[in-house]
């Protein structure tokens, strides 16, 4: 029998900003019906991104479906200075937390206060930052997110050398006993890329324009995602992957 590369299921973490917002609510509900367990909402700020989107309303708005559902409301927080919001993101209903490498001088101090506030931290890196960017933190976070677009916008094109990154993140985590820390992936992951990203060693696939592709359900978007993980994992043969990644087979 052939081992698979990778048994741990990959999670998927819809992104509303590709939703419609005129049904929001209708929209994360269908995800949540799917099995989604963890909903992604992109914060911008017009400073450290080029564009506006949404804020603390908008996840108090989502909090009882979220709630009902058992599932995370993350906030990723594309803005200067996001030491000062985390208080009033996590009373709106922010259980989990992301912080960019880029914005934060302090980050130890920001990651602390983040678990302070009982939710957990994550810290994010752009395309062009290094995975050794984030070394120092590694054993303070429980997700660490891989940009795969430079932040600021939806559908925007996959930068494949992302999954290299996604590699090395692996690799340093199992040589420093970290596995406990979700490896999360951001931008322009569709069924086309989510395989060999979870062959790297992502554990966490936000996904925007591929979960709210009007064409089909959300459900339906959901689960082809799923499928195109699974149907990478059954497909890999010994020569496909003759030198597995490290923690690529995780229990
Ligand atoms: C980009 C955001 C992403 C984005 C993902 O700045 O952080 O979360 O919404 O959307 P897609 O999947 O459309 O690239
Ligand atoms: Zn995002």
């Amino acid at each position: 029998m052939i081992a698979p590369v990778s048994t741990r299921p990959v999670e998927i973490a819809p992104s509303i900003l590709a939703a419609d917002f005129l049904r929001l609510g209708a929209q994360v509900s269908d995800a949540l019906d799917a099995g989604v367990r963890r909903i992604h909402v992109d914060v911008m700020d017009g400073h450290f991104v080029p564009n506006l989107s949404m804020g603390p309303l908008v996840v108090s708005a989502l909090r009882p479906l979220a709630e009902h559902a058992g599932a995370i409301l993350e906030v990723h927080l594309m803005i200067a200075e996001p030491d000062r919001y985390l208080d009033t993101f996590r009373h709106a209903g922010a259980t989990a937390m992301t912080v960019h490498v880029e914005t934060c001088p302090h980050l130890h101090r920001t990651v602390g206060a983040i678990r302070g506030l009982a939710a957990q931290p994550g810290v994010a890196i752009n395309p062009a930052t290094p995975v050794a960017a984030l070394d120092e933190i590694l054993p303070d976070i429980d997700v660490a997110l891989v940009m795969s677009v430079d932040p600021g916008f939806g559908g925007q094109a996959f930068i494949p050398a992302t999954i290299r990154k996604v590699a090395r993140l692996r690799t340093e985590l199992v040589r420093r006993d970290l596995e406990h820390v979700e490896i999360e992936v951001d931008g322009g992951v569709e069924p086309e890329n989510i395989g060999a990203l979870a062959d790297a060693g992502m554990t966490i696939a936000v996904a925007g324009t591929s979960v709210f592709d009007p064409r089909a359900p959300v459900g339906q978007n959901v689960r082809a995602l799923r499928a195109a993980c699974a149907a990478r994992v059954v497909s890999s043969s010994p020569s496909a992957s003759a030198t597995p990644l490290p923690g690529s087979s995780r229990p």
